[in-house]
């Protein structure tokens, strides 16, 4: 059974009993606690939770997931695969244990003929918790399963939660025997390899609290409702169905696998380790195309830092099969067309995705090389050290900059007959997680801070009026001041403010709150920002600017005008600009991120070169172009399928519910996906003066404008400049650059000719010093202070000239000077003074002594500092009296 069949039974299965057909969400999860959606029920947690109303009592998915916590089981097991699809069925205070347990038994063993999975029920094995009896009755009256293959397991298996605060509830897992010839007898208790998990039940009942050790965690209380989340692993049931031997074969995965042992030349089931390394080829690729379809691009952190380092795992893994260049290419298209049919946007997107691909590949190619110089570097100097052993933070760097994998390190060392620190490398690994685990801790939000809303949210959705009206009448719902509910606030306080309806526009798909005001009978408050803390739910955050408002008071939101058209204009022209950068670059420059507000806009884009001023001019007189021919702005709501097929453009890491709102400029010229506010015809933006574009990582771009008024603004504040500039430099505007080109070449030549004039000037000085000249003993001796000079390159151009100037015999030359307000000393020895025993070093040394500071040099002429300018005198000394010494 194909692996796109079970899916569908499962849907039409669950969908025949009610249950409404949710379609996957992003791999990108929207809870910032949670990188990626790591199972089915992630997008339903806060219907679990009841912070906001389940929009149905029963649902079913089914869902893309990724995990990598046990990335390097990969291929070694059967069923570890980072990215997977969960079959879910869920419920939302309708049905518990004995209908899931009856749904379950019921899917499994309907024979196929008739809708079901066709699986043997001597095959199938149950572990409910321990302490649940209630399950295991129900289980030995629905399925008949005799006591022995209904297992009771403790809490580290069968009590199951996302590992963080939040729903969970005691579970019962249903394995498929694969028989004597995988492992012992005994059960599920003793063998995860002969009895595989297919399926598991979570019952859910319980809002847990923070770890308490490693399978425990504070029970806070109950939850609103009792609850069904399950997880049937569809990778896992399609090895089962396609009778072959784990994950990695099964019709979505297989080509690949099969692609890579071709570009190998390698027969896979030949070799244990080889066989392994194909198996994480074919899941790692796979994992990153899915990966890079929902937007995540590689790089160093979070989310982009994962998908690295499955590219970069991939590309190890086929270098150990022994393929040394470049592989992606066949790779990815051979995943493509593989999950294609199930996933069409692999395959619309596929150049988008491949670009990124081969891009990363080529990178860790050359990575690859600079990595194994260092590691060459690093090996020659330890074994030159006599050391067996590579340090640690060698390995470290390696791997934090280079990216290499530890194996990797560990067998490059090998081969060059050394081993590597483990101890040490661990402990910097060990630090570097901790790192980012309070980093990841910091950003979560906790669960209590979100609960006061939902008693608000239970009341119904935030009616967004905003679209038509500037001005709404409404009342209170709710006030909240310092997380806690309040019945009022009065002047001075900052609070927030629930309203059954609003005008004002929520922070959201990149477009800023609006400003304005909310007031009524005794009061005033004045908006502050606008956000949706939960799905559905609109909060003001206010200051109360005159009087006091009460829970139930009527209140009228007033949106700034000026601000909204502000905001309007910016947001219809990231459109028109989002537009004009996929007609001038292709369809590979997609939105990765953008912001709005009154006035300026910025947007993000896949694009990996910085545009050309040709290129940039372009976008922009085509932006402009499109105000000019004033298009007509339509936004209809329509079911999001026919909103794609019509060629909207979503936008990775937002939701879109079932029905969308389309934007459209001039028709189908710009069509996105949008809820933002806009103009009703492109010439109300009024002018788009792209202002700057930039880069914002190595693959993405960044663009930003300014609309409407601002645009203007920033014109006449070029046109002000530019006639200052003309005024002052007497020059017509088209000949300022001319002029100013003019004026700096004067400049240099001016400057080169103050040059020689000083110089001229500092050696000016020269007869006088070589006047001043003494004898003592068989020296010529000048030592002198200049007084103030403008650099230590004129005393020391003195220094050498005066030298020159005394002839062949031995002859000492030390200059003191004052330069930027510190004493210089430079003495400078002839050849004859030097083997006379005169050195310069020696006698620098001596006289910075004096000064407070050092110096010294060489035999010849050597320089010298401190801090007392008032002791040149005695330091000039000190060196008359070291040559009479
Ligand atoms: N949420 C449960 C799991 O992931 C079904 O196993």
């Amino acid at each position: 059974m194909q692996t796109a069949e079970i899916h569908r039974r499962w849907l039409t299965f669950f969908a025949d009993r009610g249950h409404t057909v949710v379609p996957s969400a992003s791999l990108v999860s929207d809870d910032p606690s949670l990188l990626f959606t790591v199972a089915g029920m992630v997008p339903f947690v806060p219907y679990l939770t009841g912070l906001v109303p389940a929009p149905y009592p029963r649902a079913t998915s089914v869902q893309k997931c990724i995990r990598t916590l046990d990335i390097e089981e990969v291929g070694k097991t059967p069923r570890h695969g980072t990215f997977f699809q969960m079959c879910g069925n869920f419920s939302f205070g309708d049905y518990f244990k004995e209908q899931a347990i009856t749904y379950a038994w019921q899917f499994l063993t309907t024979s196929e003929d008739d809708g079901g999975l066709g699986f043997d029920p001597h095959d199938l094995w149950v572990t409910v918790y321990e302490d649940d009896t209630e399950a295991r009755e129900i289980w030995k009256r629905t399925s008949g399963l005799p006591d022995e293959r209904i297992q009771g397991l403790g809490k580290e298996s069968n009590y199951w939660s996302m590992g963080t605060p939040g729903p969970a509830g005691p579970d019962s897992e249903i394995f498929f025997d694969r028989g004597p010839a995988y492992g012992q007898d005994g059960g599920p208790a003793t063998d995860d390899d002969r009895y595989v998990e297919i399926w598991n039940l979570v019952f859910m009942q319980w809002l847990r609290g923070e770890s308490i050790g490693k399978h425990d965690f504070e029970i806070l209380g109950e939850l609103p409702t009792k609850n069904i989340d399950t997880g049937m692993g569809l990778e896992r049931v399609a090895f089962l169905k396609q009778g072959v031997e784990n994950m990695y074969e099964i019709d979505q995965v297989r080509p690949v696998l099969d692609r890579a042992a071709i570009l190998a030349a390698k027969s896979y089931g030949a070799d244990h380790d080889d066989d392994v390394r194909l198996r994480v080829v074919a899941d790692h690729v796979r994992s990153a195309l899915m990966l890079m379809t929902d937007g995540v691009t590689p790089s160093n952190e979070g989310r982009g830092y994962i998908l690295r380092r499955l590219l970069r795992r991939s590309v190890r893994s086929m270098r150990l099969l022994g393929v040394e260049g470049v592989t992606f290419p066949e790779l990815f298209t051979a995943s493509r067309d593989a999950m294609k049919a199930a996933y069409p946007d692999v395959a619309t997107d596929f150049d988008r995705i491949s670009a990124l691909a081969y891009a990363e590949e080529e990178t860790f190619l050359r990575t690859l090389t600079s990595g194994t110089g260092i590691l060459d570097t690093a090996v020659e100097k330890t074994k030159k050290s006599g050391a067996a052993q590579l340090a640690g933070d060698t390995a470290f760097l390696l791997h934090d900059t280079y990216g290499f994998p530890i194996d990797l390190t560990l067998e490059m060392a090998e081969e060059a007959g050394l081993s590597v620190d483990r101890g040490a490398f661990d402990a910097l690994m060990a630090d570097q997680r901790a790192r980012a685990k309070a980093d990841a801790k910091a950003k979560k939000t906790a669960l209590a801070d979100l609960s006061v809303y939902s008693a608000f949210r239970s009341l119904g959705e935030t009616v967004f009026t905003g679209y038509t009206e500037l001005t709404t009448e409404s009342s209170v719902l709710g006030l909240i001041v310092g997380g806690q509910s309040v019945r009022s606030a009065a002047t001075g306080d900052i609070a927030e403010v629930i309203l059954a309806e609003t005008a004002l526009y929520a922070e959201s798909g990149g477009q800023d709150a609006d400003a304005g005001t909310i007031v009524g009978p005794g009061y005033e408050l004045e908006v502050l920002d606008v956000q949706k803390p939960i799905k559905g739910l609109i909060s003001h955050k206010v200051q109360v600017t005159n009087g006091e408002v009460s829970v139930g008071a009527p209140a009228t939101s007033l949106v700034d005008a000026d601000y909204r058209r502000g905001a309007r204009q910016a947001h219809s022209g990231t459109h028109l600009i989002h537009a004009a950068l996929r007609q001038v670059l292709g369809p590979n420059a997609h939105q990765s991120g953008s912001y709005n507000k009154a006035g300026y806009l910025r947007l993000d884009f896949s694009w990996n070169q910085a545009l050309s001023p040709a290129t940039r001019s372009e976008i922009e007189e085509i932006s402009n172009n499109a105000i000019r021919s004033n298009l007509e702005v339509v936004t209809r709501e329509m079911p999001i399928a026919e909103a794609k097929a019509m060629g909207a453009m979503a936008l990775f890491g937002e939701k879109y519910g079932d029905t969308v709102r389309m934007v459209d400029i001039g028709g189908p010229w710009s069509r996105e996906l949008c809820a933002g506010t806009h103009v009703a015809t492109s010439a109300e933006v009024g002018i788009i003066n792209l202002v700057s574009e930039s880069s914002v990582g190595s693959t993405n771009r960044r663009v930003e404008s300014l609309v409407g008024i601002e645009a203007f603004r920033e014109f006449a504040a070029e046109r002000a400049l530019v006639s200052q500039l003309t005024s002052s430099l007497k020059a017509p505007r088209e000949l300022l650059p001319e002029r100013v080109a003019e004026l700096a070449a004067n400049l240099k030549a001016a400057e080169k000719k103050i040059a020689a004039f000083e110089a001229r000037a500092v050696l000016d000085r020269v007869p006088a010093l070589v006047a001043q000249a003494t004898t003592s003993g068989a020296f010529t001796v000048v030592a002198e202070n200049l007084g103030t000079v403008a650099s230590t390159d004129d005393v020391r151009l003195l220094v050498t000239t005066v030298r020159e100037r005394l002839g062949g015999g031995p002859s000492v030359v030390a200059l003191a000077a004052i330069v930027g307000e510190r004493p210089v000393i430079i003495v400078a020895t002839s050849q004859a003074a030097r083997d006379a025993g005169s050195k310069a070093g020696q006698l620098v040394k001596l006289a910075s002594g004096v000064l407070g500071g050092g110096g010294g040099g060489k035999d010849d002429l050597a320089q010298g500092g401190g801090s007392d300018a008032a002791a040149i005198p005695q330091a000039l000394s000190a060196i008359t009296g070291a040559i009479a010494g």
